[in-house]
Formats: C-alpha cells, sequence, structure tokens
C-alpha cells in the first residue's frame, strides 16, 4: 500500500534541519498502525510525506505501486483526493463555510453531485456524534468538536486510506474513545488506517506501532497478519 524507502526531509533554513533520517517501512492494505515518538521527533512530518501531501528530500515513496516522484503535483493531488483521508493536527477547516459544508469538500472536489455530498457529509457528521451541529461555523464549535469536523470530513469520500495526526489528542476520554471506535471500525472495514498519537494507551489498543526518535524509526512491531 504504502512504501517509504531511505526517506528525509531537510528544511533548508540558515542551518539546514534534518528532520527524517533515512526513514524505510512499508504498510500493507487493511493495516492498523500508530505513530508514536516525542514532541517535534517528525510524526507529522512522516505522515505528511507518507500522504502525499509533501515530498521527501531524497528517498522514494511508493503509493499503491506507484513511485510518487515521478508523479506531477496535479496527479499527486489527483491519487490524494481519491484514496486519502487525513486529519490534520490543526484541523485545517474553512472558517465561512459550515460544518456540512467543510465536511462535503473532498467530495466537491471530486465533482459529486449536491444532493449526494449533503447525503455522505450527514452521515459521516452522524458517525463522530456532530449531526446537531451540521449548519454551526467552526468559529462556533468547541475544539474536540473542530476535531470531530475534521474526522468527518477525512471519512466522507470514502477513501481506502485514512490518516490521522492527534485524532484524539484534544478531547476527554469517553470522546477519545468514541473517536477512537470509528477508527477501529473503518480498519474492520477494510480500511488502512494510520493515526500519530501521544497516548499510550490509545496505542496499545493498535495491532502496529512504530516509533519515531529524533526522525528515525527507532521500533517497529512490524505488520501485523
Ligand atoms: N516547515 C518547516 N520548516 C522548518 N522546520 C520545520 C517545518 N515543519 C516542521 N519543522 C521542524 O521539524 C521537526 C519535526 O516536526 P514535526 O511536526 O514532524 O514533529 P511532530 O513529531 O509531529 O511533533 P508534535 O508531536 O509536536 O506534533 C520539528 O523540530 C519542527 O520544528
Ligand atoms: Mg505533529
Amino acid at each position: 500500500m504504502i512504501q517509504l524507502e531511505a526517506v528525509s526531509k531537510t528544511y533548508e533554513m540558515a542551518e539546514p534541519l534534518t528532520v527524517l533520517k533515512g526513514v524505510s517501512l512499508e504498510i500493507a492494505d487493511n493495516e492498523f498502525v500508530a505513530i508514536l515518538g516525542a514532541s517535534g521527533s517528525g510524526k507529522s512530518t512522516m505522515l505528511h510525506i507518507m500522504g502525499l501531501l509533501d515530498r521527501p528530500s531524497s528517498g522514494s515513496v511508493h503509493f499503491r505501486g506507484t513511485n510518487t516522484s515521478a508523479l506531477s503535483d496535479d496527479d499527486l493531488s489527483r491519487v490524494r483526493g481519491e484514496s486519502i483521508g487525513f486529519v490534520f493536527q490543526s484541523f485545517h477547516l474553512i472558517p465561512h463555510l459550515t460544518v456540512a459544508e467543510n465536511v462535503e469538500l473532498p467530495l466537491f472536489y471530486l465533482r459529486a453531485a449536491r444532493r449526494a455530498r449533503r447525503d455522505a457529509a450527514m452521515e459521516c457528521l452522524g458517525a463522530v456524534q456532530l449531526g446537531h451541529r451540521a449548519d454551526h461555523l467552526p468559529s462556533e464549535l468547541s475544539g474536540g468538536e473542530r476535531q470531530r469536523t475534521a474526522i468527518a470530513r477525512s471519512l466522507v469520500a470514502n477513501a481506502p486510506v485514512v490518516m490521522a495526526d492527534e485524532p484524539t489528542g484534544n478531547l476527554d476520554t469517553k470522546t477519545g474513545d468514541d473517536i477512537f471506535d470509528v477508527f477501529r471500525r473503518l480498519h474492520e472495514d477494510g480500511r488502512t488506517v494510520i493515526v500519530i498519537t501521544h497516548d499510550v494507551a490509545v496505542a496499545n489498543r493498535i495491532p502496529r506501532t512504530i516509533k519515531l526518535s529524533d526522525g528515525e524509526v527507532v521500533e517497529d512491531t512490524g505488520p501485523c497478519s
């Protein structure tokens, strides 16, 4: 499904900053993976590269058998739109669109009909217990509700791969458990699910864990059968 080969990422600054250092790993179809590591260890950077939101400085990324370095930015966006639902650490909701419109957005880009978009959005908002806030603006939501909106948006296009950066980070235990259940069900339904978490209790319930330290994989419980 996703294969990283000697992936490094260096941010060009006055003093170049290498935040991923030769990461190689493979994630198979329908795996459920947790990414762990201290703040600043490179988790978000690695997930953005896996999610085709960013390119590595060196090394290669294969997504479903295709070497992505050969793809143009447009091709990359298309593959991403069709195949990957992404929950950003900072949500990235559009402030002037309602909750339902934000959730519909990936389907808008895939040119789905208005009614189908709305129905799918409402179904995903139901899955994160947020149907009653469909017509609110993001500024009228709590932090946890914004997070759940971002999760609903990642589910709406039925992408085979869902990636989430700290999806339970700002939530109370009960809501965090509900969100975890959403991801568990996605995995059971056959999707590939990759989540970053600081929460060891959450990670312990996920079959495979990959731990980063200072831009390197220091632990990988390996592909699960
Ligand atoms: N655009 C950028 N330019 C320069 N440095 C960056 C950039 N983005 C991230 N970094 C640096 O790269 C390192 C890794 O960042 P990253 O966001 O991947 O960490 P993280 O493991 O997700 O941390 P957290 O748990 O706090 O979210 C950090 O030290 C960060 O300051
Ligand atoms: Mg991060």
